[in-house]
């Protein structure tokens, strides 16, 4: 069944950026790339990816090469940005709920990936359409940047493992009417 995903990398201290939006603390850092919650296997079954505009910039910046997902992307901005030329990706602003909806049928039952940030996150959450956090920690504590997830949400724990330097966590939201 199709799960609406929030798969980040944060520090220790719950930042996905640090305050100029460096992830230099993030990829310094040794990962196995086959190893548990590894990118390549959780990437594959991902249909569909939503965004803030502060990643898509970062994202524009930072993999000039080439865009770099094959799937619909949906962008959060309440500006006119550049769409890179020959992608799936769609501007979109306010209420999650009809974006959610067009990512479902666009992922074609496979997961629905919300990229970042915390606050977007959460703003699927306050819909009650986030599913699941998985969340790879660094082995480090920042002070201060991008929050990974600004909100009161109760979680589970439901599947722990190590990568590497990082510390990886699956954790199911809890519902209200759970
Ligand atoms: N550690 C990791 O693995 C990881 C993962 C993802 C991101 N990141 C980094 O973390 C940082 C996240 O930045 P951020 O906290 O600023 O979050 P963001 O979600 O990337 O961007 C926030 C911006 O998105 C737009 N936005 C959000 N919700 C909207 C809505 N409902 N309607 C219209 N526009 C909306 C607004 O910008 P406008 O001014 O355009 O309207 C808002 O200021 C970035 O540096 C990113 O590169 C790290």
């Amino acid at each position: 069944m199709s799960r609406t995903q929030y798969y980040t990398a944060a520090t220790l201290d719950g930042f996905i950026a640090d305050p100029d939006n460096s992830l230099e603390w993030l990829f310094t850092r040794k990962r196995d790339e086959r190893g548990p919650m590894n990118y390549r296997d959780f990437i594959a079954e991902v249909g569909a990816l939503a965004m803030g505009s502060t990643t898509y910039e970062w994202i524009l910046d930072h993999e000039s090469s080439k865009w770099p997902y094959e799937q619909p992307c949906w962008v959060f901005t309440h500006r006119r940005l550049t769409v890179v030329p020959n992608t799936q990706i769609e501007l979109v602003s306010g209420a999650v709920a009809p974006v959610h909806e067009e990512l479902v049928r666009a992922a074609e039952g496979k997961n629905v990936w919300i990229v970042g940030g915390g606050d977007l996150a959460g703003q699927f959450a306050d819909a009650g359409l986030l599913d699941e956090v998985l969340v790879t920690i660094a082995p480090v504590t920042l002070g201060a940047g991008a929050p990974l997830l600004p909100r009161r949400i109760e979680l589970n724990l439901d599947e722990v493992g190590r990568n590497g330097d990082f510390v990886c966590a699956r954790f199911g939201v809890v519902r209200e009417t759970q």
